[in-house]
């Protein structure tokens, strides 16, 4: 796809508390759905937009992930004298992505992740992937979210409706629908359901335009202590038009265990080398739950 957007800044420095033990010691973005990081379904979705540089804002305990990307001679001598190509082709077929890793010496929020970034993105419009939001690959969200800036050349929010118990764990936005799309005019962090403007939650997914740095630089902390993204957009969206895409594939919340398990199931259930055999457990244990 052609695109002028060129970067993609990935925030991987947080807590990962939903995830304890497991993220003690490990970061979130490297739990694997099936046989793959949470990090590199993110990096290739952009991969399949034309962005091929990424900007990945690490933290403490975060070590792994460079790992991740990085070249393993032992290994990979091991697998090419063992005739194991395919691995071998698999293992190296992100070799061609450039990356750099920032890192975010206080864990301050996403906001502040983000402005981490400014020295490297310059004056350039931007995505910001949220790893731990794992959207369908069968389904082009960032694709179709690419397109819209593309016409409108303004930021891109993507959406999904949730159901109000569950606001006060998103960003939710207030907005007019335009076609496909929200003309976004206003934007609050993790409200209370009784306050909350809508049911229209932030989705982990924005593309974004260089003047929010400028903001997020005199953002005071909002939810939780943190500098906030949607608090910058609360401003931005004040100078300039927003709009939200409500999304239409299916999206896993994979930094919640319930979220991370049916991101699971599903996509076992589409892997060609284990879907006749998981599918058949499945079957047998739900036979048995009965
Ligand atoms: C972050 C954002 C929130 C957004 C959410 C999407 O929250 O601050 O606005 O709705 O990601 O996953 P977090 O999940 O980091 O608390």
């Amino acid at each position: 796809m052609k695109t002028t957007i060129k970067k993609a800044i990935l925030p991987a420095a947080g807590l990962g508390t939903r995830f304890l033990p497991a993220t003690k010691a490990s970061p979130k973005e490297m739990l694997p759905i099936v046989d793959k990081p949470l990090i590199q379904y993110a990096v290739e979705e952009s991969i399949s937009c034309g962005i091929e540089d990424f900007i990945i804002i690490t933290g403490k305990y975060k070590r792994a992930i460079e790992d991740h990307f990085d070249t393993a001679y032992r290994l990979e001598e091991k697998l090419r004298t063992s005739g194991k190509e395919k691995i071998l082709k698999e293992l190296n077929k992100l070799n061609h992505i450039n990356l750099a890793y920032i890192r975010q010496r206080v864990p301050m929020g996403l906001g502040h992740a983000i402005l981490c970034a400014k020295p490297f993105v310059k004056n350039e419009p931007f995505v910001v992937i949220l790893s731990d939001d794992v959207i369908d690959p069968e389904y082009p969200l960032l694709q179709e979210m690419i397109k819209i800036y593309e016409k409108k050349k303004c930021p891109v929010i993507a959406l999904e409706e949730v159901p109000r118990s569950e606001v006060n764990r998103y960003g939710i936005i207030d907005g007019r629908q335009e076609g496909n799309m929200y003309r976004i005019n206003n934007l609050v962090e993790k409200p209370k359901p009784e306050k909350s403007p809508s049911n229209l939650a932030i989705i982990g997914r924005y593309i974004l335009t260089p003047e929010i740095f400028n903001i997020l630089e005199k953002q005071k902390p909002g939810a939780g202590g943190e500098i906030q993204l949607t608090d910058a957009l609360k401003s931005l969206v004040k100078k300039t038009p927003i709009y939200g895409y409500l999304i239409k594939g299916k999206r896993y919340d994979a930094g919640d265990k319930l979220g991370y398990l049916k991101a699971t199931v599903d996509f076992a259930l589409k892997n060609r080398e284990l879907s006749g055999d998981f599918k058949k457990y499945l079957i047998e244990k739900i036979e048995k739950l009965r």
